[in-house]
């Protein structure tokens, strides 16, 4: 939806006088999946699909939020116990909620949004919507947060409000995004480098599933218990450890026999990811492409038999992209469903669409969804 449009739909439910509008996109992430709350790598950058909000003061100490996808509207104080029943104006209350337990002061505002980041698809949509609203309330009550601490307010907008402990990935992606650039970040320093990304002679293809796993945050919640656990017996025995992320898989092996099986394999993941992630960069850095690809797959792998945040239709899709020779393929984002992320040459790319629609709708019933990704900017004011 363009500014124009997002404008007009605002005037027509809160009147003419104008709004300020805000954008931030959604996130693709080329490796290092379930790495960024084990204080390790990620590879993440924003996308051209996301979320669009006109926003203006309204002189009460209440938020009237409408949802333009969705036709619902919601109101809302900016106490703690006013929680709002709606899951999508979570998002905006805690938003707030955040801003004011960090000091900041929030006033009553009107808000309209909208956007075209697929829901559920694995490209963080709600971190979109996060970054759109702690960006925009930042800049226009002039707050002086500064970028990292948005994506920490997005962050903890999960962990409090919408009950996912989730890393700081996507809203980090969302905020930091630039255009044509990947980022490497570390979680644990926060230190980040951005990576032009244009793969001459590849596409980068997203396939969307269509399918989303029940239970995924409560999963999700889980695997995350588990390497927090791991590492913590590492670090009985290796108090430098802090994170899996410091850890190896020769000290992993040392306490193989003091946590779960459960436990060590998903830990066994993490700290090969962390590694995987930076031979994926040395090898971008050679335009070696073959070696990203074979990296993908291994995580695919990984997340499929290890962490087990894969199912079957995504393994299904990861298989029919082996068997037409894309260089790489793999489950993106948090996983249970949702999409996959695929590396694949410029002379396959028709025939390996056609044949993963058609395969796909064969023993599913229907078409997983595609989309073409444009590596783009992050949160800015319109
Ligand atoms: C979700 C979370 C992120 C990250 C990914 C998996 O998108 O929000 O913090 O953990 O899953 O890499």
């Amino acid at each position: 939806m363009t500014k124009e449009e997002v404008i007009k739909i605002f005037s027509e439910k809160f009147g003419n006088e104008a709004p300020e509008v805000y954008a931030s996109p959604g996130r693709i992430n080329l490796i290092g999946e379930h790495t960024d709350y084990n204080g390790s790598f990620v590879f993440p950058g924003a996308i051209d699909k996301g979320m669009i909000a006109a926003i203006r003061f309204n002189g009460t100490d209440k938020v009237r939020a409408y949802a333009i996808d969705l036709n619902e509207s919601a109101e809302f104080g900016l106490n703690e116990e006013n929680l709002p029943e709606e899951g999508w104006a979570k998002y905006l209350f805690g938003v707030c909620r955040e801003i004011i337990k960090r000091g900041g002061t929030v006033k009553g505002f009107d808000t309209v949004f909208s956007g075209d980041v697929p829901l559920g698809a694995g490209m963080s949509s709600s971190a979109a919507l996060e970054s759109t609203y702690a960006f925009a309330l930042n800049d226009m009550l002039d707050l002086g947060i500064d970028k990292f601490e948005l994506a920490r307010i997005g962050q903890s907008t999960e962990h409090n409000y919408v009950g996912v402990k989730c890393g700081i990935m996507d809203q980090f992606a969302s905020l930091f995004g630039k255009k044509g650039n990947l980022i490497r970040l570390d979680t644990k320093s926060m230190e980040y480098a951005y990576f032009p990304f244009n793969p001459e002679g590849y596409k980068l293809a997203l396939l969307d599933t269509v399918v989303k796993h029940e239970l995924a945050s409560s999963a999700y919640n889980k695997r995350r218990e588990s390497c927090e656990h791991a590492a913590k017996t590492i670090a009985k025995h290796h108090p430098e450890v802090e994170f899996l992320r410091d850890a190896t898989i020769e000290m992993l092996d040392e306490v193989k026999n003091e946590i779960p099986e459960e436990d060590y394999i998903r830990a066994k993941y993490v700290i090969e990811e962390t590694q995987r992630v930076l031979d994926v960069c040395d090898a971008l850095e050679e335009g070696d492409y073959e070696t990203v690809g074979r990296k993908m797959y291994e995580t695919h792998h990984g997340m499929s038999k290890l962490y087990e945040v894969s199912c079957e239709e995504l393994d299904f899709l990861n298989d029919v992209a082996r068997e037409h020779g894309v260089t790489g393929s793999r489950v993106m984002g948090g996983g249970f469903g949702g999409c996959t992320i695929n590396l694949v040459k410029d002379e396959l790319y028709d025939s390996f669409i056609n044949d993963a629609k058609a395969q796909f709708k064969a023993k599913y019933g229907h078409e997983p969804k595609v989309y073409d990704v444009v590596i783009s900017d992050g949160a800015r004011k319109l």
